[in-house]
């Protein structure tokens, strides 16, 4: 059985945006967002190219700095945090675009993204996201030799090897097929129960229609529901 001590709050919120702005350069892209999300929900950030949607999950990340506003997790300001610090507290975030070493293998991607455990806590994280994932047959193999699928599962196992409280998902089912679209899905199903578990997806695709339970609109830069 899985201990969550926030089963005694009801309605435990994870993580709280608070009116933030954010751009590049000068340009302003983000403006005036703020939603909360709770522990156990999973909330869907939608709306059209260019609207904003990734740079939410940046600014959430560190990625990218506040111009204004503050992010609260579980309670405590996050946005002075950098990502390493933020992994440490149970978040993750898994990029648009695959990020992981081209010449090292499954393995060897999983093992620097666990590089935070001992080694054998490390190997325990590695084999839960074996199983987890069905990604152990491709252990040996190097990304530039796997599908958009597999590089997108290993991408994934990368952020759920710290067993993560929030995780930030930004088009999960980008490029993949329907095999692979079921594949993920049937993942997100197990975990999306996880009382103790948070997620923000973006994802243009039809297909996360029964995963989440609260969809946000933004289209420039604003949220608009
Ligand atoms: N690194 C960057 N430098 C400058 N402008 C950027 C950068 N990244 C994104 N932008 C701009 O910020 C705006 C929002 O981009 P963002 O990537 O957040 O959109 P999105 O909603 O995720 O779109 P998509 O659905 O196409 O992925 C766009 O106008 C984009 O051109
Ligand atoms: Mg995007």
């Amino acid at each position: 059985m899985v201990f969550c001590y926030h089963l005694t709050t009801k309605f435990f919120v994870s993580i709280n945006i608070k009116n933030i702005s954010a751009g590049y350069g000068k340009k302003m892209v983000l403006s005036q967002i703020s939603f909360e999300v709770s522990s156990g929900e999973t909330v869907l950030l939608t709306g059209g190219n260019g609207s904003g949607k990734s740079t939410v999950l940046k600014c959430i990340y560190s990625l990218l700095p506040l111009w204004n506003g503050e992010i609260l997790f579980e309670n405590k300001r996050i946005d002075t945090l950098n990502p390493s610090d933020l992994i440490r507290l149970g978040i993750v975030y898994i990029p648009q675009k695959n990020f992981n070493f081209e010449n090292l293998s499954v393995e060897e991607n999983l093992k620097i993204a666990g590089n935070i455990y001992s080694k054998n806590e490390r190997c325990d994280r590695i084999e839960d996201v074996y199983q987890q994932l069905g990604l152990k047959a491709l252990k040996k193999r190097k990304p530039f030799n796997l599908s958009g699928g597999e590089k997108k599962l290993l991408a994934f196992g990368m952020g759920l090897i710290h067993k993560p409280k929030l995780i930030l998902f930004d088009e999960p089912l980008a490029g993949i097929d329907n095999n692979n679209t079921d594949k993920i899905l049937a993942i997100f199903n197990s975990i999306i129960n996880d009382p103790c578990l948070a997620m923000i997806i973006v994802e243009h695709k039809d297909a996360v229609r029964d995963i989440f339970n609260r969809k946000i609109k933004i289209e420039l830069g604003r949220i608009v529901n």
